[in-house]
Parts: C-alpha cells; structure tokens; sequence
C-alpha cells in the first residue's frame, strides 16, 4: 500500500467528468487500497479516485474512521456508483480534502440507494441516511467534476479559492526538490 497525494482545488483534475471502471482488476483493487490509506492517513471519511488524480468512477468511505485509523467495519469502495433513489432533504456542514480546513453548509437528499460494483466485481446497493447519505452525494459528486464549494454563494467559494491558491503556492515552495540521476 501508499500513500497519494490528495490534489487541492482549485485543479483541471477535479472539475472533469470521470470515466467507468471498464474492468475490475488487481490495479482497481490496488487504487482501492491506496485511496483508502491515503483517506485515513488525511483523516478524511470519504475519498473519491479523481482526488488522487485517477479519473475513474470510484470511491471509498468509511464514517467510522478516525485519527488514521480504520474503523474495523469494512469500509465502502463503490466502482460505478449510480443513485437510484433520493428523498428527503438535510442541510450539513462539508468539508472536503481538497479543500483543506474550509466548511460550508450543503443542503442534499436525506436518504438516498446507490447502486455499484464491488472490489469482486459483483453488483451491490447501499442505502445511505444522514451523514451517510451525505458523504455518498458528496463522494460521487467529485466523479462528475463537482466539489462542495461549487453549492456556496459565489462571494464565499472565491474566498475559499484565494485560500487555497496560498495553500498551493505555500507547498509548492516546501516541496522537496526532485534529485534527478543525469
Ligand atoms: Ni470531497
């Protein structure tokens, strides 16, 4: 397993529609165990596969994560996710790893049944509510191109995107330099 880096937004990467997974392979199964390391090592309870720069229709989940660690429930990785069924309606507090130490109150179906492909390649569903229901619209959004920031007033996701142009500008100047064997 590794660790990836979580691409931070704004990025050409997150604003595009991702591709289905055509075939679930041992790399699909690799992608899977890196997301979900990469997930928990951000303490982070959802990741999409577009966040680690893959454009693929895939994400993980796990709500019980914390401080690095798994929950001991077996996480969510949903290939090919497709919404069948929405109702309801609950305002929550997002936030997103790509962007970092930013909130911003979402308003989306309260409940809602997701079709997808599991790690085995074997059709699955999951009903999800609440802060489940949330994490699902939120994950899958990220496959169509679409960040939390992209439901706040025009005022406030300017405010954010500035923020994080620094956080951007800041590690580019941290990152180590490459050493390069000529
Ligand atoms: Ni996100």
């Amino acid at each position: 397993m590794a660790t990836r880096e979580i691409l931070i937004w704004p990025d050409k990467r997150l604003a595009q529609k991702c591709v289905a997974v055509a075939d679930v392979n041992d790399d699909i199964r690799a992608l899977a165990r890196d997301m979900l390391e990469s997930m928990y090592q951000a303490n982070g309870v959802g990741l999409a596969a577009p966040q680690v720069g893959v454009l693929k229709r895939m994400v993980v989940i796990d709500l019980q994560g914390r401080d690095g660690a798994p929950s001991g429930e077996p996480p969510l990785v949903l290939i090919n996710p497709v919404f069948n069924d929405m109702q309801g309606e609950l305002t929550w507090e997002e936030g997103c790893l790509s962007v970092p130490n930013e909130v911003g109150q979402v308003t989306r179906y309260a409940r809602c049944v997701v079709d997808y492909t599991d790690l085995d390649g074997k059709p699955q569903r999951v009903t999800g509510e609440g802060l489940a229901s949330v994490a699902l619209q939120h994950e899958c959004d990220h496959l169509e191109g679409k960040l939390f920031v992209d439901y706040l007033s025009p005022i406030k996701r300017n405010v954010i995107r500035r923020r994080m142009l620094k956080l951007k500008a800041e590690r580019e100047r941290n990152r180590p330099v490459q050493a390069a064997a000529l």
